[in-house]
């Protein structure tokens, strides 16, 4: 892979995955896009990997798709891409993504970070979706995601201005978990990632499931799902493995069996 590392996170259980596209502030591009697909894809299919962390560098999460790669084109050309179809893998990934931003998160490297399950983000984070100042709009979820996630009121406001959000605003707006100075981000992203980590993998992931299904469905097919997963890891040993360590005054030890 050329723009994207999976290195290791000296963490048991987690795996880190790194945008490395720096020349560019990591530009989500067709190859960048489909690397990350299929890094996903493995990570998600390993048991020995139980939490991702998506991180850029310092100076970028991501700036956005290419929008040199898309310049020229014309909206066949768009349609028969289909860039954003690739996306869809990342969202159905199972496992927890939690996505370490610094710096700039623009555009699809902001829809990129909303489509991941968690923000840990330093304070020199910037989101914003500024698609409008080239003439086009978010095309990767952001006019979805972003009002989900912050209000209509500020939504409609980074996407028909395109200013961005400092990361302190996108704390109080609920875009983030939390922001913490920029020396610290990755590792306090690595130390959530943990204590998800610790916790049942089964449990982790139909409580995933199930949280993605309430923005998918009314209310009432929300917890109707969310009882039936409730029900289904009483199937699983984990669930007697974590009753059983809580009566007997001992940690629990997850297989996700
Ligand atoms: N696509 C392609 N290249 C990009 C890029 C992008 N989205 N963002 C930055 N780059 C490149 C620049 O062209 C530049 O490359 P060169 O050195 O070869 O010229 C390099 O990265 C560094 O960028 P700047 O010199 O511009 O850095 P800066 O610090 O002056 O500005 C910035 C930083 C404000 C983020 C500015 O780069 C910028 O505005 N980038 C574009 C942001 C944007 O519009 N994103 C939305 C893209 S469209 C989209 O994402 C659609 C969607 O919904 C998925």
């Amino acid at each position: 892979m050329e723009y994207i590392i999976v290195e290791p996170a000296h963490r048991k259980f987690i795996a880190l995955v790194r945008l490395n596209r720096p020349d560019a502030l990591n530009a989500l591009n067709l190859q960048l896009m489909g690397e990350l697909r299929d890094a996903l894809k493995e990570l998600d299919d390993n048991d020995e990997v139980r939490v991702i962390v998506l991180t850029g560098n310092e100076k970028a999460f991501a700036a956005g798709a290419d929008i040199k790669q898309m310049a020229d084109k014309t909206a066949i050309d768009m349609l028969k891409i289909d860039q954003f179809s690739t996306w869809d893998q990342i969202k159905k990934t199972k496992k927890p993504i939690i996505a370490a931003v610094s710096g700039f998160a623009l555009g699809g490297g902001c829809e990129l970070a909303m489509t991941c399950d968690m923000i840990v983000a330093s304070e020199t984070a910037q989101f914003g979706q500024p698609e409008i100042k080239i003439g086009v709009m978010p095309g990767a979820g952001g006019t979805q995601r972003l009002s989900r996630a912050v209000g209509k009121a500020l939504a409609m406001e980074m996407i028909l201005s395109g200013n961005f959000i400092n990361a302190e605003r996108a704390l109080q707006a609920g875009l983030v978990n939390r922001v913490v100075p920029v020396e610290l981000y990755l590792d306090e992203a690595l130390k959530l990632a943990e204590s998800i980590a610790a916790q049942s993998p089964l449990a982790t992931m139909m409580a995933k499931e199930a949280v993605n299904k309430s923005y998918e469905t009314s209310l009432s097919e929300g917890l109707f799902f969310e009882r039936k997963n409730y029900y289904l890891l009483f199937a699983g040993q984990d669930q007697k493995e974590g009753m059983n360590a809580f009566i007997e005054k001992r940690r629990p030890e997850f297989k996700g069996e």
